[in-house]
């Protein structure tokens, strides 16, 4: 029987970058974005480091003084009152960290990318659906508003039939000067690092959330990767890959349609972060196009535009606490204007949803998704030679990692 309220409580394992984005946007009133029966607590965090960081970063996302603190994961998973956990570590640890705790019973929301490899993902859905556990890749941004307006163009036949979906999501980050140590995660091959998994991920996303999702349930066509080349850095990460991909049936009854995903830490889709690069991603059919600004994990504002003269422009900003509240949150240094919400708070109502309606999977991406997703990462990087060291491709659970 499904549910009509829940108050979900948060457990947040890591307390890097993202784990503050995410925890802080938890505190944001649902009924900013229309939620009514559903509440966010953030219950408890843990740091692989020490307790004293878990509590300062409690401390920095605002919880509730009740918030519990812990020194190591194994506690955070053994908490009772913890009903899931939203594991934000780096991807190397993704497949340890997020079995750790479903073997705890606990449901996960575990951040992209989903694992290191698709061995990996296959384990952990199987975990999930031996447990009976809820379990999902965080990929935001398909649980975004102007993600929902882009699919409902496509589905509607608003478009046309589809022909081509390119995406880019390039991230300049300077590795050659500011990482040269090869030790910070972009770059470093033991936290699984590269442009692929960290950002060529959203690239993806667009792919499949435009030309796979929006085909009819239970007739999605598997595509192929076509082609695709890498550069790498000195480390063995790529700074830079392009993907070459055939969706059967993504152009609807036209047949195939073509996706080229683009993915860089060198260059960037938006050189002056004011919009002036024009578009990340075009989705292109045959009565017309939308496309999208980046930076394409977080769109703002889209394009639409048709062969009829239509030319609409519209600006999707993200909800929360609003201007004047003094509130502020981002990612890294890059904070969203005043009052904004960095836009985490939807995957995290995709949870709660699931979670009310006795759901195991995502809506938008589901179990079976995440996996094809990374084994077509799989077949990039075996394309490109690139290979992550054993024990991080490795399967063996639970196994000590660096
Ligand atoms: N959705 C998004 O927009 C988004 C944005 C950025 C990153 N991400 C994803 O989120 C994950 C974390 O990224 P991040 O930018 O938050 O990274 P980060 O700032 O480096 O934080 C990672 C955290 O993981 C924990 N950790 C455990 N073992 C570690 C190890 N061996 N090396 C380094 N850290 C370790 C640390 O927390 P403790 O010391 O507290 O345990 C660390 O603070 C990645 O999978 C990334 O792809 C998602």
């Amino acid at each position: 029987m499904s549910k009509q309220n829940l108050t979900l409580r948060w457990g947040i394992l890591a307390t890097g970058g993202i784990a503050q984005s995410f925890a802080k946007d938890l505190t944001v009133d649902p009924k900013t974005r229309n939620v009514t029966n559903l509440t966010h607590v953030v219950e408890a965090a843990a740091s692989s480091s020490s307790k004293s960081r878990a509590e300062q970063f409690l401390k920095d996302v605002d919880a509730p003084s009740s918030a519990r603190a812990y020194g190591s994961y194994e506690e955070l998973v053994k908490d009772p009152n913890v009903d899931i956990i939203y594991v934000a570590t780096p991807h190397s640890h993704h497949y340890q960290n997020t079995m750790l705790c479903l073997n705890a019973g606990k449901h996960v929301l575990c951040e992209k990318a989903f694992t290191t490899n698709a061995a990996q993902a296959k384990l952990l859905v199987n975990k999930a659906q031996e447990r009976g556990l809820f379990l999902m890749e965080a990929v935001w941004t398909r649980y975004f508003p102007i993600s929902a307006y882009v699919r409902e163009l496509i589905t509607s036949g608003k478009l046309g039939a589809l022909t081509r979906v390119s995406a880019a999501n390039d991230k300049a980050g300077d590795p050659y000067n500011k990482h040269a140590d090869g030790k910070h995660r972009m770059v470093n091959m033991d936290l699984a690092g590269g442009a692929l998994l960290d950002l060529g991920i959203y690239s993806l996303t667009w792919l499949f959330q435009t030309l796979y999702l929006t085909q009819p349930e239970g007739k999605r066509a598997r595509p192929s990767v076509v082609g695709s080349s890498m550069k790498k850095f000195p480390t063995g990460a790529d700074t830079d890959t392009t993907i070459l991909m055939k969706f059967p049936n993504g152009g609807g009854d036209e047949g195939d349609a073509q996706g080229i995903a683009t993915t860089s830490m060198i260059v960037d889709s938006d050189v002056d972060g004011k919009g002036t690069s024009g578009p990340a991603v075009r989705i292109q059919g045959e009565k017309g196009e939308v496309q999208v600004w980046p930076p394409i994990y977080r769109p703002t504002k889209t394009r639409l535009i048709l062969a009829d003269g239509t030319c609409e422009d519209k600006q999707w900003p993200q909800p929360g606490p609003g201007k004047g509240s003094g509130w502020y949150n981002g990612f890294g240094g890059d904070m969203q204007p005043e009052g904004e919400g960095q836009g985490m708070f939807w995957e995290a109502d995709e949870c709660g949803f699931a979670l009310m309606e006795g759901r195991k999977e995502g809506r938008l991406e589901g179990w079976e998704e995440s996996v094809l997703i990374m084994e077509v990462m799989d077949e990039v990087r075996e394309q490109n030679g690139m290979k992550y060291p054993k024990e991080v491709e490795s399967v063996e659970y639970p196994l000590k990692m660096k």
